[in-house]
Parts: structure tokens; C-alpha cells; sequence
């Protein structure tokens, strides 16, 4: 591979021409020299050493890296689709990520550093500093708070929670007590709140008064109280499992208090010491339940075991982000989603890093909020999405040029494909030319980063993921399977198990085999689409089945479809993504009426507030367009290629010869409000 030294540029203006010249980005030389893996040659050794001798592999970085409580004898018990690894092992995970650094220099040090959302006036937001030996204490003490609850080895607790310590607190106890946690991301409805209690039959619910976002309460704990109490089609309660609900005092603002149901976090913590055991759970014990969108139906809960997923957070945390003892780390995703799960909370306290956490959005009071708070923390790694970096390029350059971002050394993305443009206008304008990007690809599923450049290593090219981590096995291949030429576009799929995959969907191992092991004979299908250049570099084109990526969010096109379908005034729908310059894809809704309803533009609004209703402010569409008749092929399919096309404006290409009704794509073009 040819690679020319990167000059470092200051501005956004050149850009393009530096994009022209194509070039590769080599590790710089100080970075490799201090990073914990130092060449090419190195990682190519250990890769290869990694993909034939599996089990050797990981049973070395099992015993290396984590804390037993009783060691494993298998590695890898592997029955397609069903893998169990490091059996008969058991660990703690919160141990793991606390207990481990007790007695040590880590004890304290600054585990968490927690940013809240400026007040509306202005002023900076609060500070809260945890340390290794605090939050050991406070996960302790929450831990005891739901023992007390009678909540258990494999109980679901539903975290429902803004960006606060107690997010994390409520997440490691759950795993020291050995219940099984399932965050809910604020931005989901209480419907959605809802139909995660009832797939998962949580006994317990975490939230809070409120959370804060752009100067406004989001009413947390009144969705709860919603989702508590809606019923589904039979008539039944959707919550009914639900026994107790613990209410984190965030806003301050008013709420009911069911009583007998309802407890204050700061009240019981009144009744309870802050000594817990770790408990002693089996390596394959759930860990976690995280609902993402599919192409069909519901989200599915997907499902995480202990020691498989903590070894892929903190082995990849520690090697992708080249974590050391005094960097400042800042992931800038919600817990929420899976990148909060293994990149604030597992991986980064299962390596002792100190890990920054924010509450609130990139440009409030201002534009500049980020980069203050890496100014005033002095974060050494940043990692974020390819959404906020095209956001920030389109604030301008002024924003990050006010502020001090010299502490900066890698920068991390994540998400989305990253378009070349926005690559470069990271490491030119943020990382000043000097600091490597770090593109990571990985899903929900796979639990942590399975392709992405080891700085200090990988020679990076803007919009690539570049190469797999230790362990991982991706291929591209054609619809039979077979791995296409180089160069060549096909399916990306996993050949080997790995030890922090998904163990299955909550309680329905027949789609687990479906959506994952079907497509693809003995391979784990990603669902994405991909291209593998001459030095063996992973592009990651995007999805190739119904699930969006909006704004770095998955977004199922079905959800939507029945969301809008469930409005009395709906007769169908088909939803699509047309490529849009900030979010990477915007959500644009074909809508047929029933006989008798009229489209207008407050029929629009009152569509796009049900979805809100239904599956949350998250899933809002850009554009609800409505027509006549939506195209079909004779055997009754929404032609969903079509739809794209007209929503992103572009001419009608391709056969349409199995169209059932040529004259609705005219009409469709051409439907206004
Ligand atoms: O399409 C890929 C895209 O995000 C999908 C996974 O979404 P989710 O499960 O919500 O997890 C997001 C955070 C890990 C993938 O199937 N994706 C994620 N990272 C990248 C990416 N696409 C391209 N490049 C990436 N670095």
C-alpha cells in the first residue's frame, strides 16, 4: 500500500482537494510508538493466529483480561446458532468493572466525570465526579435498594433514564445482583416503554422526574406512567409485570407518586449500607436485553451474556481506543443505545479509564458545548457520530476554533458510514491534522467493534472501517455465499462466532435463526452491504434490508408503516429513506387515505405526532407525502426501489413492467398535499 504522509491542514476549505488526492493516512509515529500495539506486521500476526486458532486465542485473553470467580474449562461450545463460550466459568461484571480496582491506584481515580445540561440561563451545567471506590460504593448501595425490592438473579429491570451517573449506577448494580438490565433510550415513547415491559416482563423500572434536553424537561416519569397503564389489543395490561418503580429526583418538577409502587432513589438509599457481594454468575448468564429495529415487526430484544460481551467491550476498548492510565475519554452516545452500553459504561471501567459523560445535545446554550467540554476536561479520546460531525461542518469552523481541543489525540466514529468529506474535516479541523480516526463498525448484535483501524497500526483512508479486530472473520459474498472478487459490492457476513454476539433474540430463538443464520448458509448475516478494496479494507455501503439509519439511529421501516397504519385515518403506507446531507438518510412516508379523508397539512402533523406517539419523538419522519395508490407488483408488493427513487427526486429507472398500475408512479411523483 502506497502511503504518503498527511499534512496536518487547519481549515475546512481545502477539504476537497485533499479528498482528490486520495491519500492514506499513516499512524503517526509518536502514537505508534507508545501504542499498545506497535505495526502492521504485528496485527497481521496476531490476526491471523486469531481466525485459526480461535479458542486458543480467546480462552489466552479470557484468562488475561478478566477476573474469575471460578475458571472456565471450555472456551467455545459452538452448535450453529447457538454459541456458549468460556463455560463453566464465573465472573461479576460489576466486579470486573469496580472491585478490580479497588486497593489500587485506580481506587481513586476519576471513573466517571458527568457534564449535565446547561441551565436555560446560560449558565454552565453541574459536575459530578465518581470515582472507582464512589461508584463502587453507590452501585453497592443501589444494588442493596433492589435486593430489597426482592429483584434477583435473572429479574429484568427496565432502565428508563437521562444521561446521569444513576444511568450507569442503576446498570452495574443490576449485574452485580445478576438481574438482567434493558435500557430504553429517552427519545422512545411510552408506548414503546411499554412493549419492552411487556417482551421482557420486567419486574422493576428505573427512571427519573425528568431529563434534561435543550433547556426542556423530557417527562420521564409521566411516560412511565402512561406505559403502566395501557393495554393491548386483548385488553390486558402491556405492564403488568411491573411491581415497583424507582424515581431518580433529576428536574425537580412535579410528578405523581404512586403509592406502594412508586419510591424515591434518594429515599431508599436511606435504608440500605453500601456493602453487596458480587454475585456469582455463570459466563453465559443474560447480561442484557437492548431492543434495536429489524425489517419486520417489533423491535427485537436482543440478548447479551456476561463474560463473552465484557471480554469483546474491554479487549476492544482497550486496543481501538489505545486507552492509558491518564487519558480523558469521552463517548458521546446516549446509554440508551448499545455504544453507551460497551463505550461509556463496560469496556472503559473494565480498563480503569476515566470516562466523561454528558447530558444533553451538541449545541445547547451554543454550538460549541462539545468542544468546551473537552477544553475544560482536557478529553484526550472522542468518539462520536458521523451525524453531529456533518452537524458541527455545517455550524462552521468557528465554533471548535474558539476553544483549546490540544488534549485531543484519536477520534472515534461511529454509527453510520462515514462520508470522506466529514473524515477529513475531523482530522483536519478537530484533531488538527495530528490524531488518528478510528471508523468502528459493529451493531447491536455483535455487542462490541468488530472492524475498525488499531491506531498507531492502521493506515487509515477517509470512509473506511478498514480492517477486523482480533477474532473476527467478515466477508463479503453474493447471494449464494460465495466471497465476491475484490473491488466487487455483496453482503457483508461473519464466518466464525465470537465471544461477544448476541446470544439470541429474547424469546424467539426461531427468529434469531431467521433474520441472523438463514440468510447466508453457516455465517452470521449483518445486513449490511459492503465492498472489500485491494488491501483487504471493509466499506461499509449501509443496509441492504428495511432498516434505516437515521441520525446514527436504526429505524425499522415496518414499525413506522404500522405505526401510521393504526391511525384511523390511514388505508396503507410504505416508508423509505432518501439520502440526506446531515442525518446520512431522512425518513420519507408514502401515505394512501381511507375513502372520506381529506390530506392536508394538519392531517401531516397529526401523522407525524401519532408515529411520535406511538414509537417515539426518535422516529419523527422528515416527509409524509400522500397519494393516490402506492406501486405494487402484480403479487401485491409495495415496489419500495420505486418509492426511494421519487423520494429522493431522481428519475424512475429500472423494470416496471410488474408494476400493477403504471399511472400511480405519475401520480405519486406528483402528489402535493
Ligand atoms: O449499518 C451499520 C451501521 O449501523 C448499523 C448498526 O446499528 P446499531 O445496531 O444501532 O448500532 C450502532 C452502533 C454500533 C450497522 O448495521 N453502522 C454502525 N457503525 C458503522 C455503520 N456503518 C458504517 N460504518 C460504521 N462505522
Amino acid at each position: 500500500m502506497s502511503s504518503k504522509p498527511a499534512k496536518p491542514s487547519a481549515t475546512s476549505k481545502n477539504i476537497s482537494s485533499l479528498l482528490q488526492e486520495k491519500r492514506v493516512f499513516p499512524p503517526p509515529s509518536e502514537f505508534s510508538a507508545r501504542a499498545h500495539l506497535k505495526s502492521m506486521a504485528g496485527y497481521r500476526k496476531l490476526w491471523k493466529e486469531s481466525v485459526t486458532r480461535p479458542e486458543s486465542f480467546w480462552g489466552k485473553q479470557a484468562r488475561q483480561e478478566l477476573q474469575w470467580q471460578r475458571p472456565f474449562k471450555k472456551v467455545l461450545q459452538w452448535k450453529e446458532p447457538f454459541a456458549r463460550w468460556f463455560v463453566g466459568g464465573q465472573l461479576n461484571v460489576s466486579a470486573n468493572c469496580l472491585d478490580r480496582w479497588l486497593g489500587t491506584a485506580t481506587a481513586n481515580k476519576a471513573a466517571l466525570i458527568w457534564e449535565g445540561e446547561p441551565a436555560t440561563d446560560g449558565k454552565p451545567g453541574e459536575e459530578r465526579v465518581l470515582t472507582y471506590a464512589q461508584l463502587h460504593r453507590e452501585v453497592c448501595r443501589f444494588a442493596n435498594v433492589l435486593k430489597r425490592q426482592g429483584i434477583g438473579r435473572g429479574d429484568r429491570v427496565l432502565l428508563y433514564l437521562p444521561m446521569i451517573p444513576e444511568a450507569a449506577i442503576a446498570m452495574l448494580a443490576c449485574t452485580r445482583i445478576g438481574a438482567v438490565h434493558s435500557v430504553v433510550f429517552g427519545g422512545f415513547s411510552a408506548q414503546s416503554v411499554a412493549d419492552r415491559i411487556q417482551d421482557s416482563g420486567a419486574r422493576l423500572v428505573v427512571t427519573a422526574d425528568g431529563g434534561y434536553r435543550r433547556g426542556a424537561v423530557v417527562p420521564l416519569k409521566k411516560n412511565v406512567d402512561e406505559a403502566l397503564v395501557l393495554q393491548g389489543p386483548d385488553g390486558e395490561r402491556l405492564a403488568k409485570s411491573v411491581e415497583k418503580v424507582v424515581v431518580v429526583r433529576r428536574c425537580g418538577n412535579e410528578v405523581h407518586m404512586a403509592e406502594g409502587r412508586d419510591l424515591w432513589w434518594h429515599r431508599e438509599l436511606e435504608y440500605v449500607t453500601p456493602v453487596c457481594p458480587a454475585a456469582r454468575m455463570d459466563s453465559e448468564a443474560p447480561l442484557f436485553i437492548l431492543y434495536t429495529s429489524g425489517s419486520t415487526g417489533k423491535p427485537k430484544g436482543i440478548l447479551h451474556s456476561t463474560a463473552g460481551y465484557l471480554l469483546g467491550a474491554k479487549l476492544t476498548s482497550k486496543y481501538v481506543f489505545d486507552l492509558r492510565d491518564e487519558d480523558v475519554y469521552w463517548c458521546t452516545a446516549d446509554v440508551g443505545w448499545v455504544t453507551g452500553h460497551s463505550y461509556i459504561v463496560y469496556g472503559p471501567l473494565a480498563n480503569g479509564a476515566t470516562a466523561v459523560m454528558y447530558e444533553g445535545a451538541p449545541n445547547w446554550p451554543e454550538a460549541d458545548r462539545f468542544w468546551r467540554i473537552i477544553e475544560k476536561y482536557r478529553v484526550s479520546i472522542l468518539y462520536t457520530a458521523p451525524t453531529a460531525i456533518r452537524a458541527f461542518m455545517k455550524w462552521g469552523d468557528e465554533w471548535p476554533k474558539k476553544h483549546d481541543l490540544s488534549s485531543l489525540r484519536l477520534l472515534g466514529s461511529v454509527g453510520e458510514p462515514i462520508n470522506p468529506e466529514a473524515w477529513m474535516w475531523y482530522h483536519s479541523v478537530i484533531g488538527g491534522g495530528r490524531c488518528p480516526i478510528v471508523d468502528t463498525w459493529w451493531q447491536t448484535e455483535t455487542g462490541s467493534i468488530m472492524i475498525s483501524p488499531l491506531p498507531g497500526v492502521t493506515p487509515t483512508k477517509p470512509g473506511t472501517a478498514t480492517l477486523p479486530f482480533f477474532g473476527i472473520l467478515p466477508e463479503v459474498v453474493d447471494d449464494q455465499g460465495r466471497r465476491v472478487p475484490k473491488g466487487s459490492g455483496g453482503k457483508l457476513v461473519v464466518r466464525k462466532p465470537w465471544p461477544s454476539m448476541l446470544r439470541g433474540i429474547w424469546g424467539d430463538p426461531k427468529r434469531f435463526k431467521e433474520v441472523y443464520w438463514s440468510e447466508v448458509k453457516g455465517s452470521y448475516f449483518t445486513g449490511d452491504g459492503c465492498r472489500c478494496d485491494e488491501d483487504g479494507y471493509f466499506w461499509i455501503v449501509g443496509r441492504i434490508d428495511d432498516v434505516l439509519n437515521v441520525a446514527g439511529h436504526r429505524i425499522g421501516t415496518a414499525e413506522i408503516e404500522s405505526a401510521l397504519v393504526s391511525h384511523p385515518s390511514v388505508a396503507e403506507a410504505a416508508v423509505v429513506g432518501r439520502p440526506d446531507e446531515l442525518k446520512g438518510q431522512a425518513l420519507v412516508c408514502f401515505v394512501t387515505l381511507k375513502s372520506g379523508q381529506k390530506a392536508s397539512a394538519d392531517l401531516k402533523n397529526t401523522l407525524r405526532n401519532h408515529i411520535g406517539k406511538e414509537i417515539g419523538p426518535v422516529a419523527k419522519p422528515d416527509e409524509i407525502r400522500f397519494a393516490e395508490a402506492l406501486p405494487k407488483t402484480r403479487s401485491g408488493k409495495i415496489m419500495r426501489r420505486l418509492l426511494k427513487q421519487v423520494a429522493s427526486g431522481v428519475e424512475i429507472r429500472g423494470d416496471t413492467t410488474t408494476l400493477e398500475d403504471l399511472s400511480v408512479l405519475a401520480k405519486l411523483s406528483a402528489a402535493e398535499d
